[in-house]
């Protein structure tokens, strides 16, 4: 039944598809799947333990309103978000788009949220810890589109939901909100990086913050990055957001593309990134995976946990047990004892 109702949802505009499979999850219309023996997938990192390596990626829960589904679903982790302090209906529609011989999306949606507020009463009525203790929330945070200064919305999100998640992400790099990945230039991105941190310990807070960057950088800009996230023992980069190279896919879109024709790319940032730091900070590697090998690869490449986005979306709900129980007999052949010990291996 659900398989039908994926390739139903499959044929529909892909926005709304994506809002009838919200609306189907808070209804609780999934399977419910139990994934058991998952002790060679377990780590513990920022000393919280991770049952799998396998999480969804931000945008797919941008209220908070399906937490409780998705970690159902087999996810380890969700990322819920990019939320930002005032409601806001991002750009016009459509603004998903598939490109199903490609296995790759293009979106222009522009953080479209319902705000922090809003956020924030979905995460308290979900009990979330109560009803999940093993399980991981990362809250994904941005700015509004007309801000003038991206920090003091970043301030505002921080203030009102950090306690609420297990790690934050600062997301500077999405392609549709109009200069914001300038602040991945290096005199921006350190001075955000600061102001950050300050505020973290200006509320006492040890949450782990982590920044999501784009894949079209340049190699100076990895370098400066790479550098400032040494100096500064930052807790994570996010490797990566969508691109706006659509060369792959022959199209006018506006927009950042994700799914298959990202791996490479994104594998090839995350490969950088361990080697400019000598791996000291943690990489959540995201783009393009669709199967355990993928995963493998960009754990190899020096990713400690991935997260998936178009994938979750072409392949339907039983998705993620495929994706863990492929990635559980993969590594076993392979002679691993756990999951930790491919990190960086191919580097
Ligand atoms: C429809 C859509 C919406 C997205 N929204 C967000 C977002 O709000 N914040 C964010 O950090 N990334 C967002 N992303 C990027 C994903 O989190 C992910 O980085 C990217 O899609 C690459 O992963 P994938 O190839 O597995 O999809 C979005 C991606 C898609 C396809």
């Amino acid at each position: 039944m659900y398989k039908l109702a994926h390739r139903i949802l499959k044929n529909l505009n892909p926005e709304l598809a994506h809002n009838l499979s919200i609306k189907a999850l808070k209804m609780g219309l999934y399977p419910k799947i139990r994934i058991q023996n998952t002790e060679i997938l377990e780590q513990t990192i920022w000393g919280r333990r991770f049952q799998t390596p396998i999480g969804l990626s931000a945008g797919f829960d941008k209220n908070a309103e399906v937490i409780k589904p998705i970690l159902n679903l087999g996810f380890s982790f969700t990322e819920l978000g990019t939320v930002t302090p005032m409601p806001q209906l991002g750009n016009p529609k459509p603004r998903i788009h598939r490109f199903d011989a490609k296995k790759a999306l293009v979106n222009s949606l522009g953080f479209n949220n319902t705000g922090m507020e809003v956020f924030e009463k979905n995460i308290i009525n979900s009990n979330i810890k109560e009803n999940f203790q093993d399980k991981i929330i990362g809250i994904n945070i941005g700015n509004n589109k007309d801000t003038k200064e991206i920090i003091k919305d970043l301030e505002k999100v921080f203030n009102q939901l950090h306690r609420l998640g297990d790690y934050i992400v600062i997301n500077l790099s999405s392609p549709n909100t109009p200069g914001l990945r300038e602040n991945l230039k290096s005199n921006h991105f350190e001075k955000i990086v600061n102001q950050i941190h300050r505020l973290r310990d200006d509320n006492h807070s040890k949450i782990p913050i982590l920044f999501k960057i784009s894949p079209d950088i340049t190699d100076q800009e990895k370098k400066d990055i790479a550098l400032i996230s040494l100096a500064n023992d930052i807790d994570g980069l996010i490797l990566t957001n969508t691109s706006i190279d659509k060369s792959s896919l022959n199209t006018n879109l506006q927009g950042g593309m994700s799914g298959h024709p990202l791996f490479l790319k994104s594998n090839k940032i995350i490969r950088d990134f361990y080697t400019l730091t000598s791996g000291k900070i943690k990489i959540i590697g995201v783009g393009g995976i669709f199967d355990a090998n993928d995963i493998l690869t960009k754990m190899k490449l020096g990713a400690s946990l991935v997260q998936v986005y178009s994938s979750f979306t072409y392949e339907g709900p039983y998705h993620i047990k495929k994706l863990t129980i492929d990635l559980m007999s993969q590594i076993q052949q392979e002679g691993y004892r756990n999951i930790s010990e491919v990190i960086g291996q191919h580097s």
